[in-house]
């Protein structure tokens, strides 16, 4: 009897072995992940991460083998000693790579035995998620779940090669830090040293890739962890992975070409073809076209159809004359029926000051020369769908509605993003429904046959589409607070035209910062930065921030740069969000080996806990809690 320990090592894995490998003696190892018994056989598919062997226990050829082979059940972990043998022509299973060979077994070892999990890796269908987070182990071995850190892991490798090919540095910054205004809550770690001291977890590297510039760095990388406390979503977690990166004297376009090549290699080692150089929106024309700061470039964009209609039936129909009128066209869905159309309209955002018209047939008989206008504009088909989306008048915002020439307006905004949520809402529902809505059939199951690992996407395909988003305005409106915001993090540089209206009109001031957005996610963000000491304070009084508040909080900031700092600017691409789209995955669940809930909790280490009595005491911290 063999015995593992220390003495039998594995010749090959249990995706490697061909007809050509015929006759070898072997031993393979791995988890049980199918029995059948047909008596005096007993096949077992032998599975490891790189796939499936099956393995025959042949009662005449190994007794012992056969007997143990009767009481094993999935996910126990044997060794099985053998000899590769070609399967009879009936046996090949054409859907295997090693579906022409099976190894003929003279000796098995139990390595462990497995208990009985909820749910089995064999399945192709998925178990509830909180059981599949709660037995991550399990659900880790499915097959597309290995082939999904795989193909992260080949991506960030790609990435990490490129920046260092293009004259990047990898350094760490520290976890334990001060708190970085990303625009979310900062996770706080107490000091037991100094009592009544925190440490913050970084939101991003931002401070410190900058202080690397000043320190004379010239290109800074890193795949670097960020923590942020905010509520959330598919396309949010608690801590994430960017890779960043900042660069000493670039202009945007330097910036650009940087990531494009890195894209470009990533995606290339995820068996994605996408083309450079990426095509560039400014944020105007972003929301004119497609209602969104992120454009699915897949999608038919919103079109102008104000020309459309005359005063009087603007004013007839309550729509607010100063304001867009977009349409949007639903591709071959055809007429929808009355009920189709109200189980649309929860998918509509009311609070954006918009409307909207879906009832054509009632429009075509009040305007029927808007109507037929208006689907000319369009340039929609006769099965296709179209929705008017404008501003209602009788909604207002706030007094400082910007009205700077050439610029858009706070309520003009607000349209283009009613119609464009609703546009990708409805895409979502009509592209599952019919692979309507412009993300068409083929586009759709090109990316699912890709998201299955069946392969190359095609050349030239239009399933992934990049595009750079430029000039955002400098700040955002927060109707909570009356207050401008940084748009972007306050060490965005702006326009140096706009500066003199920094004070006076906020709203027109737009910032040298700029998005890369892929099928409608936001996968980076970045800008040229502010490397003046007296622009930094300027932005800083701008956002409301007091001398004595800046001190506290970026003194050592403020001093850095006036040490000889370099112009500089950089950008942070969300890691998982690249992994989630090119593993066609609709979560960041998916491509995150331990992630949290929509909670916040790791349902398998079970945090967050409490702790003890002593562990706060020495944390000099004391829990009130409100039973
Ligand atoms: P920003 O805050 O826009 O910029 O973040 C950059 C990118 O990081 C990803 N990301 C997230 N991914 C998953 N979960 C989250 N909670 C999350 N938050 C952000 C997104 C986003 O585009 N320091 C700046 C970058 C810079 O200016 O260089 C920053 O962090 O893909």
């Amino acid at each position: 009897m063999l015995d593992f320990i220390g003495k039998l090592e594995r010749t090959h894995v249990c995706g490697e072995l061909r007809a050509s490998d015929a006759g070898k003696q072997v031993v393979l190892m791995g988890w049980v992940n199918r029995r059948r018994d047909h008596g005096n056989l007993i096949f077992l598919d032998l599975r490891d991460r790189t796939g499936i062997t099956q393995v025959v226990l042949d009662r005449d050829l190994t007794p012992e083998g056969h007997a143990k082979g009767e009481a094993i059940r999935p996910e126990y972990v044997v060794a099985a000693i053998g000899r590769v043998c070609l399967r009879e022509e009936l046996a090949i299973n054409p859907k295997m790579p090693t579906g022409e060979i099976e190894i003929e077994t003279t000796e098995l070892l139990v390595l462990n035995d497995a208990r009985l999990a909820p749910f089995s890796p064999a399945e192709e269908a998925i178990a509830n998620e909180e059981v599949r987070l709660k037995y991550r182990y399990v659900d880790l071995r499915r097959a597309e779940m290995q082939r999904n850190f795989a193909v992260r892991h080949r991506i960030t490798l790609a990435i990490r090669q490129s920046l260092s090919d293009q004259g990047f540095l990898e350094i760490e910054t520290p976890i334990l830090t001060k708190s970085t205004p990303e625009g979310a809550r900062d996770f706080l770690v107490p000091s037991r040293v100094h009592a009544g001291e925190f440490y913050a977890l970084p939101q991003s590297p931002q401070i410190f890739k900058q202080i690397l510039m000043i320190s004379g760095f010239d290109k800074y990388f890193q795949i670097a962890r960020c923590f942020r406390d905010e509520d959330l979503r598919a396309d949010r977690q608690l801590e994430f992975t960017q890779v960043d990166l900042e660069m000493s004297f670039p202009q945007q376009e330097t910036v650009f070409e940087v990531v494009e090549k890195f894209m470009v290699a990533g995606f290339a080692a995820a068996g994605v073809t996408i083309a450079a150089p990426f095509p560039r929106i400014t944020y105007d024309e972003s929301m004119r076209q497609f209602g969104s700061d992120k454009p699915d470039l897949r999608l038919p964009g919103l079109i102008d159809v104000r020309a459309a209609f005359t005063e009087d039936a603007l004013t007839a129909l309550q729509i607010d004359p100063a304001l867009p009128v977009v349409a949007l066209r639903i591709p071959k869905v055809g007429e929808l029926s009355r009920k189709e159309r109200e189980d649309n309209h929860p998918l509509f955002d009311q609070k954006k000051g918009a409307k909207f018209i879906d009832d054509f047939k009632r429009l075509a008989k009040g305007f029927p020369e808007a109507a037929a206008k208006v689907r000319e504009l369009a340039v929609a088909a006769d099965e296709d769908f179209v929705i008017i989306v404008a501003g209602d008048p009788a909604h207002h915002i706030h007094a400082s509605d910007t009205k700077f020439p050439g610029r858009l307006s706070e309520r003009e905004i607000n349209v283009y993003l009613a119609a464009g949520n609703f546009r990708s809402e409805l895409a979502k529902k009509y592209a599952a429904r019919h692979g309507a809505f412009g993300v068409t059939e083929d586009v759709v199951s090109e990316a699912n046959s890709y998201a299955l690992g069946s392969g190359r996407l095609a050349e030239g395909t239009k399933a992934f589409q990049p595009i750079w988003v430029t000039d955002f305005p400098m700040f955002e409106y927060d109707s909570a607070t009356h207050k401008w915001m940084p748009a972007h993090h306050p060490f965005t540089a702006p326009f140096e035209a706009d500066m003199a209206n920094l004070m006076s009109d906020p709203a027109s001031v737009r910032a040298n910062c700029y998005d890369l957005a892929m099928n409608g996610l936001e996968l980076g963000s970045g800008s040229i930065r502010i490397h003046r000491k007296d622009v930094q304070q300027q932005i800083f009084q701008s956002l409301g921030i007091t001398d004595e508040e800046a001190r506290a909080r970026f003194g050592f900031f403020l001093d850095a740069l006036e040490y000889g700092t370099p112009p500089h600017g950089g950008i942070a691409l969300g890691l998982d969000r690249i992994a989630m789209l090119l593993a066609g995955a609709p979560s960041l669940r998916e491509v995150i080996a331990f992630p949290k809930t929509a909670k916040a909790i790791d349902l398998m280490v079970d945090a967050p806990t409490g702790v003890t009595e002593q562990q706060l005491r020495e944390l000099h911290i004391r829990v009130a809690l409100k039973s």
